[in-house]
């Protein structure tokens, strides 16, 4: 039987396809108490081979990014929607991103993050459940309901676009700096109720 122990998901066959595609299933990485998520869209051929989402070309982007933005890597949570290599590097089918649903809401209810990023269309439409045109929708902070609550979701690009289109890497980089501003701020306020 497939179950996900804390942020791990352990013996899934729910995507027929997809049990033949991958070799692994490719969990979340980063804290588990991270104010920062990143969803993408699914692991490619790197991310399979090493077990850990992001670790492409698209996510060399996403590092300069993070590190722009006074990050390192090792600071947020990295997941996406789906967990397992799609065949071709297809995109997840709309029945694949349901079966891996309740996994992703799961980690997000764990890690209550101050701020959700969505890194693509796919990911942006899946947890807002609506048409998202990325350019323009990107660095908007709408509210979407995930898992039975209320979570604020920043819409990105998929930082592969910027390997298509040099001209989007600084709207990129400036997403994800204001993402970060945005999660340092929101949870430095959460934090004084502490003191
Ligand atoms: N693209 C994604 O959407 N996710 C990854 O993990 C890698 C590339």
């Amino acid at each position: 039987m497939d179950h996900m122990d804390g942020l791990t998901v352990e013996g899934c066959e729910r995507c027929p396809d997809l049990v033949a595609s991958r070799s692994r299933i490719v969990d979340g990485v980063g804290p588990a108490d991270a104010d920062l998520v990143f969803v993408g869209e699914a692991p490619g051929a790197n991310e399979d081979a090493e077990g850990e989402p992001f670790v492409g070309r698209s996510g060399d982007v996403l590092d300069d990014a993070l590190r722009d933005a006074g990050l390192a890597r090792d600071d947020v949570r990295i997941t996406n929607c789906v967990r397992c290599r799609p065949p071709d590097n297809r995109d997840p089918t709309s029945e694949e991103l349901e079966n891996c649903r309740g996994y992703l809401e799961a980690e997000i209810d764990l890690l209550d993050p101050e701020l959700i990023v969505t890194l693509g269309k796919v990911p942006g439409e899946h947890l807002l459940g609506r048409d998202v045109a990325v350019t323009s929708e990107a660095g908007d902070i709408v509210e979407a309901e995930i898992g039975g609550e209320s979570r604020r979701v920043m819409l990105c690009a998929h930082p592969a676009a910027t390997l298509y289109d040099p001209s989007q890497r600084d709207p990129f980089a400036e997403t994800i700096r204001a993402a970060a501003e945005y999660a340092a701020d929101e949870g430095g306020q959460s934090r004084l109720g502490e003191f």
